[in-house]
């Protein structure tokens, strides 16, 4: 089993191995004492793991009730959160209890912030079930729920207390979900490693998957240290997120988070060459990567369309926009752009 220990303004171990479910109730009680568990799902990740871990909480002596609700990222909606922040009130859940997310990005986050604001704060665990989820959303601690605006307007910095990744869960993945993890990995090598960008061009990423995660962890843990809540740094992991939650937003959450971001690092690297934000066009290289791990590379709406509904991030200021670009290969810098040049930069990147 390999870790990662994160310290940020919570310390925590972020463990990665294969056959951690099994024995998930001992783990967790190295660092929480007997209580009650919230355990929060959606009903495919449930069906395939949830009572294996409801079995191994139970016999560790735990006591446990579940939240399961309907997969898909429409499942991350004020509407959960309430029923979520009613259901502890009627299984009378206390500050001293335990929340545990099992499943991806979507279970995570929203199970992040039910936890962040139940009695104001309770302890939470996170097991990731998906590509995305182990390499970023457990990580880190920004946990949100999706506004009609637009994804992950309301939210809070909340780290977990533990993070468990299972590997052997990613067998069930379907393929198509494993390879949108992928974008976050790519992300990676392109915003801060450029000797995992070489790996990710030379190896498989399934045959190396626990050396990936742990060093996309790591790669995020040193971030996550030096700027828990994006005041700089942190920003940088924001590379295709931009435009990528523009892309969710235009195809009604049609298209994933994963698939969006792949779009959206092309259209920012792109983008920032043609306007003269980077020396050179690093979209050579980004684009085999992404093609190789079977990610799109474009998208069906126009300029203006991602220009409008890219308004609502949270990336942007009164008159200006925080966009992350390629400053040399695996390393990129954050720009300020004024907004009503970010349709032309969307267009060039387009082109
Ligand atoms: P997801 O949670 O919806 O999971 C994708 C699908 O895979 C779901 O249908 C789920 O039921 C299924 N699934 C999950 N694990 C499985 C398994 N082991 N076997 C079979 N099926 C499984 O989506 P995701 O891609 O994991 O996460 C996307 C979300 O993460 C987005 O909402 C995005 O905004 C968020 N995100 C958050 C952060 C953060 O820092 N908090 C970072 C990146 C992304
Ligand atoms: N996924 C972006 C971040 O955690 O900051």
């Amino acid at each position: 089993m390999e870790t990662v220990k994160v310290s940020a303004s919570k310390e925590y171990t972020v463990h990665i191995g294969s056959g951690i479910l099994e024995s998930i109730g001992e783990k967790i009680k190295e660092i929480k004492r007997l209580c009650r568990v919230v355990l929060i799902s959606d009903d495919t990740v449930f069906s395939l793991y949830g009572e294996k871990v409801k079995k191994s909480l139970t016999d560790s002596g735990y006591s446990v009730c579940e939240f399961v609700f309907p997969h898909g990222e429409d499942a991350k909606s004020l509407e959960n959160f309430g029923k979520i922040m009613e259901f502890c009130a009627e299984n009378s859940i206390t500050r001293t209890d335990l929340f545990v997310a099992l499943g991806g990005g979507v279970t995570g986050d929203l199970t992040g912030f039910a936890a962040a604001s139940y009695l104001r704060g309770v302890d939470f665990v996170q097991i990731p079930t998906t590509v995305l989820a182990m390499v970023d959303s457990s990580v880190g601690g920004k946990t949100a729920v999706n506004l009609n605006a637009g994804k992950n307007l309301c939210g809070a910095f909340y780290q977990p207390i533990a993070v468990y990744a299972d590997c052997e869960t990613l067998n069930t993945l379907p393929e198509e979900t494993f390879n949108e993890g992928c974008a976050e990995i790519i992300k990676y090598g392109m915003i801060l490693d450029g000797e995992f960008l070489t790996f990710l061009q030379n190896n498989d990423i399934r045959e190396n998957i626990e050396y990936v995660i742990k060093r996309c962890v790591e790669i995020k843990r040193d971030v996550v240290n030096h700027d828990e809540f994006e005041k700089g740094e942190r920003k940088l992991l924001n590379f295709g997120h931009t435009i990528g939650h523009a892309i969710e937003k235009c195809s009604n959450l049609t298209i994933s988070h994963g698939n969006a971001v792949a779009i959206g690092m092309v259209i920012a690297t792109k983008g920032a060459y043609e306007v003269g934000m980077s020396d050179e066009d690093f979209s050579d290289t980004l684009i085999p990567i992404l093609q190789k791990n079977k990610l799109p590379i474009t998208c069906e709406y126009s300029a203006e369309e991602l220009f409008r509904a890219s308004l609502s991030d949270k990336k942007r200021s009164l008159d200006t926009m925080s966009l992350i670009v390629p400053e040399e290969y695996g390393l990129c810098k954050i720009m300020k752009l004024p907004v009503e040049d970010l349709q032309n930069f969307i267009e060039k990147g387009m082109n």
